[in-house]
């Protein structure tokens, strides 16, 4: 056996490992994220930030006319969970005079956020910090702007969070915050492959798979709408508003990559709540080698939205 065949068994021996431990989890009802699962997805978090780059720039930019102009530019932005930095270089582009801070809890996202600063010409503004939220945030500098995309669901008591975040704002700082609103829908409603209706199945599967998540973070506390729990960290909404990507076929190559990430993944994580034909259906959208494949076939697009709200303290 090459020693490249003995690596591969050991990656393998690790990731059966991995998977049995998240089945473990899953009986009991609550599915939990780790290191090794974030580092294995930040590749595609990086490219799922390219595609729907659109959120970010239109948000900073609604969020810089509400601040206006009498409190000056923006110095210091905070990426909260910022994930792979896609965000957090974006903000560093629009906004010239600011130093942005990515925060995160996870190092090899955090190492991926450098790197990517690193080669967009961007290191001397976007620094990383890692913390695990609601904590972690006490050191930082008084931010302009905090902005909050697709993380606060990953904290257990999201209200704590939020009121961290209110913590760190300089006068007149603002918080933007981003959370999945409608599901992301990539597949029309008949493929030609098993049952009509796999994308509605999947919408299901996934919520149930977030509630799971949601059980088995640390002081979860219970499911509230964004601006009560907004609210409820001392916050006062001054703008919020449903921001929308829409891609339609034919797919450029990295919207469609995006896509089959995105099917590859509810295939993996959300199995348990499918039923056999339809992981069977999944298997086939999934294999490049078959034309009905994601990666091949004409009809796929991107839908997605976000619930967008701006606060500033109460
Ligand atoms: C879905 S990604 C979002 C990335 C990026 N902000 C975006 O909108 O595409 C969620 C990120 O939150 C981070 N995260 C999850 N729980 C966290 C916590 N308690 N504290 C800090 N970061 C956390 C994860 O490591 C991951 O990078």
């Amino acid at each position: 056996m090459s020693p490249s065949t003995v690596t591969a068994m050991a990656a393998q021996d690790h990731e059966d490992q991995h998977e049995h431990e998240h089945q473990a989890a899953h009986e009991h009802g609550h599915v939990h994220l780790d290191e090794a699962d974030w580092e294995r997805w930040a590749g595609q978090a990086e490219r799922e930030g390219e595609v729907l780059l659109d959120v970010v720039t239109k948000a900073a930019s609604w969020a810089s006319d509400l601040r206006g102009t009498a409190v000056g530019p923006v110095r210091h932005v905070v990426d909260v969970g910022s994930g792979p930095g896609v965000g957090s270089c974006e903000l560093a582009r629009l906004f010239p005079a600011a130093t942005v801070t990515a925060v995160d809890g996870s190092p090899a996202m955090l190492e991926r956020a450098r790197g990517r600063a690193e080669r967009l010409g961007l290191a001397e503004r976007v620094t990383t910090h890692q913390a695990e939220l609601p904590d972690g945030l006490e050191g930082l500098a008084p931010a302009d702007l905090v902005w909050a995309s697709m993380s606060l669901h990953h904290v257990g008591d999201e209200v704590a969070a939020l009121a961290a975040l209110r913590r760190l704002l300089a006068p007149g700082g603002l918080v933007a915050i981003a959370e999945i609103a409608e599901p992301l829908r990539v597949l029309p409603d008949d493929l030609g492959i098993g049952r009509p209706g796999l994308a509605d199945r999947l919408d299901a599967a996934g919520s149930r798979w977030f509630d799971e998540l949601r059980r088995g973070l640390p002081g979860a506390k219970a499911a509230n709408s964004l601006p009560a729990l907004v609210a409820d960290a001392g916050l006062r909404i001054v703008g919020s508003r449903i921001a929308q990507v829409r891609l339609d076929p034919p797919l450029a190559d990295d919207a469609r990559r995006f896509v089959a990430d995105t099917v590859d993944r509810s295939r993996q994580q959300w199995q348990r709540h499918l039923d056999a034909d339809d992981v069977a259906a999944l298997e086939v959208l999934v294999d490049p080698g078959d034309e009905r494949s994601v990666l091949r076939r004409p009809d796929v697009f991107v839908h997605a939205s976000r619930e967008l709200v701006i606060a500033a303290p109460a």
